[in-house]
């Protein structure tokens, strides 16, 4: 095993394409100055049909973009809203995909608005402490633009987590 330090863009550039078994990025992508094209490349990288795991974290999903990929919001009796299991999660019952919290406004578009200008306002203050980490950046929007074929998605603490498995 080879462990190397290097700028991220700097060093996938250099990689050939269709040349990894595997990429997993944990908590980048709110840190790289442009993570769409570092997850462009990182699709690029990868062997055809490999895996692309991402561990992340940003802004609550878009409920018009869940629209569009087909999964449909659901809210619980008290409110809450789930992701929609796909037949593969539906056996797992670890899967963590309700959002929602207590003290928080119930339906979707105030939930999402609380959450979203929770992140935006405290993002200077958070920029300053944990060097460089956008935490308001809407990752559901640049994974779906770099063109990663996404195989499973869960989102959990309160929308503003993410894990993505991918594929090119
Ligand atoms: C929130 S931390 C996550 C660290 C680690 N991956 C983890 O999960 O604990 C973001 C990391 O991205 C790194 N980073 C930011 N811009 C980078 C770049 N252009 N190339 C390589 N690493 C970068 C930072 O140095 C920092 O370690």
């Amino acid at each position: 095993m080879t462990l190397l330090e290097s700028d991220v863009l700097t060093f996938l550039r250099k990689a050939p394409s269709d040349y990894y078994d595997s990429v997993v990025d944990t908590f980048g992508l709110c840190s790289y100055g442009d993570p769409t094209t570092v997850l462009e490349e990182v699709t690029r990288v990868v062997k055809p049909g490999e895996v692309v795991l991402l561990l992340e974290h940003g802004r609550t999903p878009e409920v018009d973009r869940r629209g569009k990929g087909g999964e449909k919001v659901l809210f619980d009796e008290e409110g809450y809203y789930k992701v929609k299991k796909t037949s593969k999660e539906d056996n797992d019952t670890s899967s963590a995909g309700v959002v929602g919290a207590a003290g928080v406004p119930a339906d979707k578009s105030s939930l999402h608005t609380y959450l979203d200008d929770l992140l935006d306002r405290g993002l200077p203050q958070h920029l300053a402490s944990w060097g460089g980490c956008h935490w308001n950046r809407p990752i559901e929007q640049i994974v779906a633009d770099a063109g990663l074929n996404v195989t499973e998605r869960r989102v959990v603490h309160f929308g503003t987590g993410y894990l993505f498995r991918g594929r090119k």
